[in-house]
């Protein structure tokens, strides 16, 4: 592919070559294997098509400028799915097998890596799922591991642009409930609130807590930055928002190499008109900034609805660190070849 076919991916699931599977039964995983095979056959009553009992990841791979195909912090991947796992009941995979197998799916399809100066990636998504017949509701006893790879491009269309977003009135995750794992039953509750936001005009929506309605959670797909006037980063804290790799890395480059205090705390969202700057950050989002929110009519500006300055320098000092053009902290990169 040309670099601006690279350039020009969307964020869709393309077929690839390899993909990682283990399965788990009798109590245990199985060594686990590359196949070519991407269809998968189920019993009618497998727990994950009857109670959703499934869990997923997405990290990317790219080249760094080094040359050398890299992935960034997987191990904090690996370790939320364990998290996912046991939040739903289901066999963790072991971190360092995880790791392992994420090397294999990327080297087994490596022509898919795209080459380094483009802003597309190769996406990995681990998934973990009940294969075991249930029928009353209980654990499945038979599970699989799989991680499929996909070449993809911006996650939202129209290259860096303000998004405009609404506060949703559904909710997407209940106190004491899934919403700081990756349970695929979250995505499922955001999808009809997702649609509506979409056919209103709206990119994502911002979803309150579910308790109260009146602190800032996250969108059905990335966690909230805000930057205050007196240039603070501010990140929504809350136990029942995932906790972002890409945020909780930020947070450290703010401090770290930019000098930009960062706090976590809760934001009630009566703050939101008072901060100068917004946006959305995740593997798939990278950094996204947000021009407006729409609050039943009555709109939020930030920076003027364009992007902010001080949220774009955290997204090309990330990405600096991502591809190795600026010195990574200890651990971050983590090298396929
Ligand atoms: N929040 C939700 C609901 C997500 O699905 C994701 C994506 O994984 C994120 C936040 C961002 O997390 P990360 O930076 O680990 O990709
Ligand atoms: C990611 O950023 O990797 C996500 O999983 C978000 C979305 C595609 C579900």
């Amino acid at each position: 592919m040309t670099k601006e076919e690279w350039n020009s991916l969307g964020f869709a699931y393309t077929r690839t070559p390899y993909r990682f599977v283990a399965r788990w039964a009798d109590g245990k995983w199985e060594e686990g294997k590359l196949t070519e095979s991407a269809e998968i056959v189920l019993n009618e009553s497998a727990g994950v098509l009857q109670y959703a009992q499934t869990c997923f990841e997405g990290m990317k791979a790219y080249t760094a400028k080094d040359g050398r195909i890299v992935c960034f912090r997987p191990d904090l991947n690996a370790e939320r799915m364990a998290d996912s796992a046991r939040a739903l009941a289901m066999p963790a995979y072991p971190e360092d097998k995880f790791l392992d197998a994420v090397k294999q799916v990327i080297a087994a399809n490596r022509e898919f890596v795209p080459p380094y100066g483009t802003d597309a990636a190769l996406y990995l998504r681990p998934a973990m799922f009940a294969t075991g017949a249930v029928l009353g509701v209980k654990p499945a006893t038979e599970y699989e591991f799989r991680i499929f790879a996909s070449p993809v491009g911006a996650y939202f269309k129209g290259g860096v642009r303000a998004l405009s977003l609404c506060v949703s009135d559904f909710d997407r995750a209940a106190p004491h409930g899934t919403g700081n794992v990756k349970a695929g039953l979250n995505y499922a509750m955001s999808m009809r609130a997702g649609a509506e936001a979409h056919a209103r005009g709206f990119d994502e929506n911002l979803y309150l807590d579910a308790a109260t309605r009146t602190y800032v959670e996250e969108t059905g797909g990335a966690n909230f930055l805000f930057v205050t006037r007196d240039k603070k980063l501010v990140t929504p804290k809350s136990a029942t928002i995932l906790p972002s790799v890409t945020r909780r890395s930020l947070e450290y480059v703010a401090e770290h190499y930019l000098h930009i205090p960062a706090e976590e705390r809760p934001v009630p969202f009566a703050e939101v008109p008072s901060f100068a700057e917004c946006g959305l950050c995740g593997t798939a989002a990278v950094i996204s900034p947000v021009g407006k929110i729409d609050d039943h009519g009555k709109e939020i500006v930030f920076s003027d609805g364009n992007p902010g300055q001080v949220l774009m320098k955290l997204r090309e000092t990330l990405v600096g660190i991502q591809h190795g053009e600026i010195p990574a902290p200890e651990g971050w990169l983590f090298y396929v070849d």
